[in-house]
């Protein structure tokens, strides 16, 4: 088993390439099958990545990576595919469930696993089968596997979803995009993720409009099947290498290949705490106030704090003044990072949802584990800080999702290696 080394306490310095993003890809893959031929451009080379294109070689789609150029090729001429999502598949990368839509819509059925539950929650499905109920498929679980129907294809509804869920809106907009009449889509999800994804399908034809949390799917003309597309950058992994720069960098890191625009939260938490952008067209540098403050903030769906950033925030918190406090209000299980990082020295409690965060400390290096892709990450960010050498097991968490991560660190100088 892969086992990263970090020698902490290294400055960083240079410039970090910003990849495409993971999850604006992954559902770009799933209305893939929608379409004739596609060309995606900026798709970064990540596992959950080529799990989705296994996914969709299995289904019968044909695929070609051409990875010098981070490009993927797919086409999908066949009559026959298979409408089977199979379970080896599907439970090592959930996003697999987003071609529950584009294949029901498309095709009348299909066979999904149900991805079951992962490390940081149980993560049901109800609200995206909801969904696709309300669109007018008949839908049954057997043997683990959702089996789902629409023979005569769906018909367009209003959906008000009972809570916000990126997963279920995109297989309900997915699945909407090919029915009959008009979908309109209330209490979505609005993740620039979302808004890639109805470009994407804008392209295939589709007509989307977007107002709040409210999205609407018109009757759509399946005209354009041969599409390129050029995925936006990968917001988190910003955000990680926006944290990494505050705690080690003094202001010598470009990062770059991003847009700005595309990014705008509700607060600017970084700013909150001390630290300073200076933004480019489609690059930013951060610079740091020597004394780092306090916080307290919940995670929350776009425009709020990602919990997709939370274990990164958390390690920058333990060199704040004060006792910072993070509510995760997104999953139940979110926290494994934490005790990992008390065992490097950090001081951290959690009562109920919320962590609470005692700085600034000093963290030292020792063995940790890897439980999920954004944990994992946060203890690569604590080994960067932390005095003497870090050991991090199970690193298979971070290849799911970071492209080219050590390369990238070790170009600016971190000493890091893989073993
Ligand atoms: C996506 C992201 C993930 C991110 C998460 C929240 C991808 C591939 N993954 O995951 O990185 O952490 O959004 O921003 O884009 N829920 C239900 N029933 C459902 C669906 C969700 O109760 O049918 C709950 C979940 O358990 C969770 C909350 O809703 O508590 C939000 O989950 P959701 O937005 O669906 O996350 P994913 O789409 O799985």
């Amino acid at each position: 088993m892969q086992k990263l080394i970090i020698k902490g306490k290294k400055e960083l310095t240079g410039k970090i390439s910003i990849s495409g993003s993971k999850n604006s890809t992954l559902p770009i893959l799933a209305a893939s099958i929608l379409a004739d031929q596609v060309r995606l451009k900026n798709i970064p080379l990540v596992k959950d990545i080529f799990t989705m294109v296994e996914l969709l070689n299995y289904i019968g789609l044909k695929t070609k990576i051409i990875k010098k150029k981070n490009i993927i090729e797919i086409k999908n001429k066949k009559k026959n595919i298979s409408t089977l999502a199979p379970y080896k598949l599907v439970k090592t990368m959930r996003a697999g469930v987003l071609v529950l839509g584009s294949l029901l819509t498309k095709y009348g059925k299909a066979k999904v696993s149900l991805p079951g539950g992962c490390a940081i929650g149980s993560r049901p499905v109800d609200l995206h089968l909801y969904a696709l109920k309300k669109l007018g498929a008949k839908i049954k679980i057997k043997d683990g596997y959702i089996l789902a129907e629409a023979k005569n294809g769906l018909k367009g509804t209003i959906i008000n979803f009972p809570s916000i869920s990126v997963g279920a809106t995109e297989n309900a907009l997915l699945a909407a995009s090919r029915a009959r009449g008009k979908t309109i889509l209330k209490n979505c999800a609005v993740e620039p993720e979302i808004k890639d994804l109805i470009i994407f399908l804008k392209k295939l034809g589709s007509s989307i409009y977007m107002k709040g949390r409210t999205i609407t799917i018109l009757q759509n003309k399946i005209n354009n099947t041969k599409i390129t597309h050029e995925v936006i950058f990968d917001r988190i992994e910003l955000g990680t290498y926006m944290i990494a720069s505050a705690l080690l960098a003094k202001n010598k890191i470009e990062i770059d290949k991003i847009n700005p625009k595309i990014n705008k939260r509700k607060k600017d938490v970084l700013r909150k705490i001390g630290i300073q952008k200076k933004k480019k067209k489609s690059s930013i540098i951060i610079k740091r106030n020597k004394k780092l403050k306090k916080i307290t903030i919940s995670t929350e769906p776009y425009p709020g704090f990602p919990t997709d950033l939370q274990a990164q925030l958390m390690v920058l918190l333990t060199q704040a003044y004060g006792v910072s406090k993070i509510r995760e209000d997104i999953f139940e299980n979110r926290f494994m990072h934490v005790p990992e990082l008390k065992r490097m020295g950090a001081q951290i409690e959690i009562k109920n949802k919320t962590a609470f965060i005692n700085g600034p400390t000093k963290l030292t290096g020792a063995e940790v584990m890897a439980t999920d892709l954004r944990a994992s990450v946060s203890l690569v960010l604590a080994g960067l800080i932390a005095e003497n050498r870090t050991i991090i097991n199970r690193i298979y968490h971070l290849d799911r999702g970071y492209e080219f991560l050590e390369r990238k660190l070790k170009n600016c100088k971190a000493e890091i290696k893989r073993i």
